[in-house]
């Protein structure tokens, strides 16, 4: 990944008292960035699903999406902060962001509801795959505190993946 900010350890900066070699805590920091940079895409995406959502479910997709907005808010905050903790900077912009993601935000085109949902959906899906592989990465070099963040986040957007695709079921 050619993300400038993983190069960021400064030297006035605190190193972690982690059993990490600088390439482990880079390596880290970088998946850990990924689920940061995909959480704020899916953020984004999911409050445009809450405003323009219409039809016989507004109610609860509007509804469902608010909690989905707010946990993604909240999760984005602990994912950045696991990356300082890891002795790395924080992105500082949107275009880090959207370099460091596969996710996809909408584009301004008119969208069903039901093709929104399935999207949101997919990329709950995706996140929690790319979550899966940093929790197995994370464990293999014995960072318990990486992986146990990413397994929690994997186990939330599988649910919240579920809880699209209910909405979709005729
Ligand atoms: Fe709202």
């Amino acid at each position: 990944m050619n993300v400038a900010l993983l190069r960021q350890t400064t030297e006035n900066e605190p190193k972690p008292g982690l059993m990490l070699d600088d390439q482990q805590r880079q390596n880290l920091a970088g998946m850990t960035l990924r689920a940061l940079a995909g959480s704020y895409t899916l953020m984004v995406k999911t409050q445009a699903a809450h405003w323009n959502v219409s039809g016989p479910l507004f109610k609860s997709i509007h509804d469902l999406t608010e909690d989905q907005y707010k946990d993604l808010f909240e999760a984005i905050d602990d994912l950045a902060e696991r990356i300082r903790a890891l002795g790395i900077k924080a992105p500082m912009n949107f275009a880090t962001l959207a370099e460091a993601t596969n996710i996809q935000p909408f584009d301004d085109n008119p969208v069903s509801t039901e093709c929104m949902i399935e999207t949101l959906a997919g990329d709950h899906e995706s996140l929690a795959d790319e979550l899966a592989a940093g929790a197995k990465a994370a464990s293999e070099v014995g960072d318990p505190a990486t992986e146990d963040i990413f397994v929690e986040r994997l186990r939330i957007h599988q649910k919240q993946a579920w809880m699209l695709r209910a909405l979709l079921v005729k």
